[in-house]
């Protein structure tokens, strides 16, 4: 048996966390107290975008897996996460004569008021979601960083209590299961 526990990062990346966001805040509330998870709110620490990036990078290096949630905008991420992926992810730290987050795992929790049907070749998003996260997949290889399946939930206006319940069960099931 593994005696280490691996420590999860997850930069959470929604620009109304707090005020309404119904979903996220609902992912979030069933892992906020788990041993071993850091939530960073990056919206909360950077209205601004002027990102500290000695800190996010510190904090990376502190973790074993780094898990970006947010919800999809315009088939990707809200802005703030390609700020945070332009200033942290520096020369010579994720990349060039060192690779310091190699092997670490990066994984992605989405949300999406489309269904599955509309992210499919015949919908209105022709793609999906997976397709959209492709620049991610794409970081996480040039990283050098181990790129797992995404956890996805969708139809967020139409899901219902009980159903948003049994995806933050998922949601907690997938994260232990990339740390096992
Ligand atoms: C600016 C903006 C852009 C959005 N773009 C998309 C999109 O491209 N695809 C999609 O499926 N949903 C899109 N949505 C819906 C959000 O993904 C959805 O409201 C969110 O995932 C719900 O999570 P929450 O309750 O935590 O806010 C968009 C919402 C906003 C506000």
């Amino acid at each position: 048996m593994k005696d280490y526990k691996m420590k999860v990062l997850i930069n959470v990346v929604h620009p109304n966390l707090e005020s309404s966001s119904r979903v996220n805040k609902s992912l979030l509330n069933i892992i906020k107290n788990q041993p071993s998870i850091t939530i960073n709110n990056l919206y909360e620490k950077y209205p601004d975008f002027k990102i500290d990036v000695k800190k996010e990078q510190e904090l990376l290096l502190n973790h074993d897996v780094i898990i970006f949630q947010f919800p999809m905008y315009w088939l990707s991420s809200p802005a703030l996460l390609k700020e945070w992926f332009d200033v942290v992810l520096e020369y010579n730290f994720a990349y060039g004569e060192n690779y310091k987050l190699e092997n670490k795992i990066f994984s992605i929790c989405t949300t999406a008021g489309g269904s599955l049907k509309e992210y499919s070749e015949h919908g209105g998003n022709k793609y999906s979601v997976e397709d959209f996260l492709k620049p991610f997949e794409g970081t996480a290889s040039y990283t050098k960083m181990n790129y797992k399946k995404p956890f996805i939930v969708y139809e967020t206006f139409a899901i219902n209590d009980d159903n948003l319940d049994k995806e933050a069960k998922n949601y907690l099931s997938y994260i232990n299961d990339l740390i096992k």
